[in-house]
């Protein structure tokens, strides 16, 4: 499309980057090749010395996942986009195109587990100093980022007590530390949250998550300035290899055109859970960034258009209780993934969260009791039934 941006996102979401073949497809077209041919070995040296332009091999580029790779970047507002296998190569690649041995990364310590260990164990083995903050604690950002900072992390809201943080005066002091603030925004979706508006250079999604939202395949995507994505990143994926199959970029292409429909609906589902959750007995504490008892809700709600589709909860009674609360629910299933058409429930302290160890755990406030619930598209009435009954095992058992 020759002006995407003129479009809203709605409908940048179903047809950004779609390039057409010369058969004029409706939908986009799915290239499942490794590799290309040239029409001479001229073509292929002048391709290679990057004099012509023409697809190489589907590791550098492959038309449908340049599709997904356009149509991310119009959506987000970015300058340019690479789709990479999942979302951790898309964590991953982005700070280990950036940082060298020597540098030092700032990251709000509430991240997703995977995030944390490549933070606090495989940077340092790389010589990169890694510090840890608390997020929401204005005064730890100044003290750490009075040091000159090669990179920022930052997750918001966080996976799983949804912790939101002051991405704009994040960014200003971390821009006068000389650092290139990273945002993972996978909670959020595109739709919720803008961070390179908020004041981040970067964003990262698992794509696995609400960009697919139906469980179907994994994928990742970093975005950002055209410079520093052709000059830092790409030269790193490129030669590192994390690319997305083409397979699974048609399949987030799809996926995309369904996206402002899902969230919203499961946006409307989790804001209506998260005052039902709050009501009952059983429950101790409800984390939805909207809500007034959120602690950084207005943060949330300047940062957000929405609270987005996850809710987190804690049970009195401990892991007992959370687990009896998780086996007792008949719709909401027991899975570590989000963002799917189905709703999910996990236990963080013992799933996604138990690498980072029970000490940062309790930093953290993952404690034996909390739930993180992925809201989907079911009927909200039956998964507030569904939640009604499983919370009544409890009622039950005391
Ligand atoms: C916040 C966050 N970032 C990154 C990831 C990693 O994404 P993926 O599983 O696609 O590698 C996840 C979930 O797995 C996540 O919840």
């Amino acid at each position: 499309m020759s002006h995407p941006s003129a479009f809203r996102p709605a409908t940048l979401l179903v047809h950004a980057g779609t390039e057409r073949t010369n058969h004029d497809e409706t939908a986009e077209a799915l290239f499942l090749t490794s590799g290309f041919v040239y029409d001479s070995a001229e073509q292929a040296e002048a391709t290679f010395a990057g004099t012509e332009k023409h697809y190489q091999y589907s590791r550098f580029g492959n038309p449908t996942v340049v599709m997904l790779e356009d149509r991310l970047a119009a959506v987000e507002g970015a300058e340019a986009c690479r789709a990479t296998a999942t979302g951790m190569a898309a964590v991953h690649a982005a700070l280990l195109s950036h940082l060298r041995a020597g540098d030092r990364l700032v990251a709000a310590r509430a991240l997703f587990g995977s995030c944390h260990w490549i933070v606090s164990t495989l940077l340092p083995r790389y010589g990169i100093e890694a510090v840890f903050v608390d997020g929401a604690d204005m005064a730890q950002w100044r003290e750490a980022l009075a040091t000159p900072t090669a990179m920022v992390l930052l997750e918001s809201p966080s996976n799983p007590m949804l912790e939101v943080l002051d991405m704009p005066a994040i960014a200003e002091l971390a821009h006068a530390a000389g650092a290139v603030v990273v945002v993972d925004n996978v909670f959020a979706t595109p739709l919720l949250q803008h961070p390179l508006q908020l004041g981040a250079d970067v964003v990262v999604y698992s794509c696995t998550k609400h960009i697919d939202g139906q469980g179907r395949v994994l994928g990742g995507a970093v975005l950002g300035r055209k410079k520093w994505i052709e000059e830092v990143l790409q030269p790193f994926t490129r030669n590192t290899g994390p690319a997305m199959s083409p397979f699974n970029a048609w399949l987030l292409l799809k996926g995309m055109e369904t996206l402002a429909l899902r969230v919203d609906a499961a946006c409307r589902s989790a804001a209506y859970l998260a005052d039902f959750l709050a009501a009952q007995p059983q429950v101790a504490r409800v984390w939805y960034p909207t809500r007034e008892d959120h602690p950084q809700h207005a943060l949330a709600r300047a940062q957000m258009s929405a609270g987005g589709t996850l809710v987190t909860f804690e049970v009195a009674g401990g892991k007992a209780a959370a687990f009896a609360v998780l086996n007792a629910l008949r719709l909401a299933r027991v899975s570590n993934n989000l963002g799917d058409s189905k709703s999910l429930v996990t236990h963080p302290a013992t799933t996604t969260h138990v690498r980072i160890g029970a000490e940062e755990r309790a930093r953290l406030g993952i404690t034996e009791g909390v739930i993180r619930l992925s809201v989907g598209l079911e009927d909200v009435l039956d998964l507030r039934d569904d939640l009604g009954r499983a919370l009544s095992v409890l009622r039950a058992a005391a």
